[in-house]
């Protein structure tokens, strides 16, 4: 395969039980520690994107801002954060989510993306698809086209794609021999 993918997975540290027991965190802070592998992870999305007419990459608060704002410049669209509740100072629209042990919600401004603009939804990982699927929603309720949901790792078996309300979902990286991740 790719050389750059092997590079990119070794940048990232797998840290067992963190937050709690039982979970493999995938943590993408030594990804962004690694010049080249970060370099890498751009220029791939970068690639894909660039000739796809699309004008919005949206991403997801906290660890999807640390990827879009790079991809958004270089493919020539604006960046719209998409973030936790009480943040924003405009008018927001909302979109709650279902977590392991209660819920959560993503906001986003009025006005920030424009009907039938083409988006992208980026964040550093999937795991059951709840948050992209939250992002999904806020987009299409004003009249965006959410084109892709791009994330830099992936569950092997990718549950989160039967709710990512039929869009397609693009990973970079898949950890194998992982029951839970976060
Ligand atoms: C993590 C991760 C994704 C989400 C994936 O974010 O960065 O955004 O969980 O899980 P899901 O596919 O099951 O919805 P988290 O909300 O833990 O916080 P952070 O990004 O602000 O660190
Ligand atoms: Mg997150």
């Amino acid at each position: 395969g790719d050389p750059r993918l092997e590079a990119i997975s070794a940048a990232i540290r797998v840290v067992p039980n963190f937050p709690k027991k039982g979970i493999m965190f995938q943590d993408i802070t030594t990804l962004l520690l690694d010049h080249k592998a970060f370099k890498h992870t751009i220029d791939i999305f970068v690639d894909r994107y660039k000739d796809m007419h699309i004008s919005v990459v949206a991403g997801v608060e906290a660890r999807g801002f640390m990827f879009g704002p790079s991809i958004a410049l270089a493919i020539g669209a604006k960046f719209i954060p998409l973030r936790k509740p009480g943040k924003l100072p405009g008018k927001v629209i909302s979109e709650s989510y279902e977590l392991e042990y209660g819920h959560d919600r993503l906001e986003m401004h009025v006005g920030a993306v424009e009907p039938r603009e083409r988006v992208i939804i980026i964040d550093d990982l999937v795991a059951t698809g709840g948050t992209l699927s939250a992002a999904i929603s806020l987009m299409e309720s004003q009249g965006a086209e959410v084109v892709e949901c791009a994330c830099v790792i992936g569950l092997p078996e990718v549950k989160g794609q039967h709710k990512l309300k039929g869009k397609p979902l693009y990973v970079l990286v898949e950890p194998s021999g992982l029951d839970e991740l976060c």
